[in-house]
């Protein structure tokens, strides 16, 4: 087992007397090799959920266990460097530094590591190797399209060798066909490396081809379903 929420809640204070529940009673296990949505509306709390899980929020009520592990309460500096251990991070709007190549984009959240020289190399020319931008390494985020600018966002997120990769709406901001390719590999990542992959979506085709759909509503899992 790998990640684990036992009866979290996240209050959210919005003003005087105003609590918003972003996340309520949720009890989920995730397992090694999980390729999982999130859906429902918007606001129902899968952000939450997400930031739940990658410990950027802490609960307000609840546990998290990583391994066994209670991690609810590590302090700061130990979720920094829990996240860098062990998450990988893919976002809609990729969240690329617009000043540092393809190579330098992976290559940076290495250099927070304790990692020598030649490994970094290493593992920054395999990353960009599994998303098939190997020959994009020295352009710049405005010299690619939006579908490869993914692929070096999930080339930095491979490149620290997490266990689980979070991915808030990956898709959202892709065409259908850049979305498919942006989904298969995922899904060859998910196969070949048994990653575990926690996605937030409202894209249909991503829906239907993830193993297992969360259904949150009201910041609840309401219902799951199996692929
Ligand atoms: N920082 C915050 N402060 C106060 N309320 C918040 C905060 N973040 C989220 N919320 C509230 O918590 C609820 C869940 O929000 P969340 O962002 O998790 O939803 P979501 O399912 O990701 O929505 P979307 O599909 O629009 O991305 C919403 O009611 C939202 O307004
Ligand atoms: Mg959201």
């Amino acid at each position: 087992m790998q990640f684990e929420l036992k009866n979290v809640s996240k209050v959210y204070e919005t003003g005087q007397e105003n609590i918003t529940y972003g996340a309520k009673n949720i009890n989920l296990t995730i397992r090694e090799g999980d390729f999982m949505a999130l859906v429902g509306p918007s606001g129902s709390g899968k952000t939450t959920l997400l930031n739940l899980i990658a410990g950027l929020l802490a609960p307000s009520t609840g546990e998290v266990f990583h391994k066994g592990e209670d991690i609810t309460h590590l302090t700061l500096e130990e979720r920094t460097k829990h996240r860098l251990d062990y998450m990988g991070f893919v976002f809609q709007d990729y969240q690329l530094l617009p000043v540092l190549t393809a190579y330098e984009n992976v290559e940076f959240p290495l250099q927070l590591k304790n990692i020598d020289k030649e490994e970094i190399k290493e593992r920054v020319l395999w990353a960009l190797d599994q998303v098939g931008l190997a020959s994009f390494k020295d352009r710049f985020p405005k010299q690619l399209s939006g579908g490869q600018q993914q692929r070096v966002s999930i080339a930095r997120a491979i490149a620290c060798r997490p266990s689980l990769i979070l991915a808030d709406e990956p898709t959202a901001n892709l065409d259908s066909k850049t979305s498919q390719e942006i989904i298969d590999l995922f899904k060859k990542l998910n196969s070949e490396f048994n990653l575990t992959f926690i996605f937030s979506t409202h894209d249909q085709r991503l829906i239907d081809q993830v193993k297992t759909v969360l259904y949150i509503k009201d910041g609840q899992i309401a219902d799951q379903k199996e692929h």
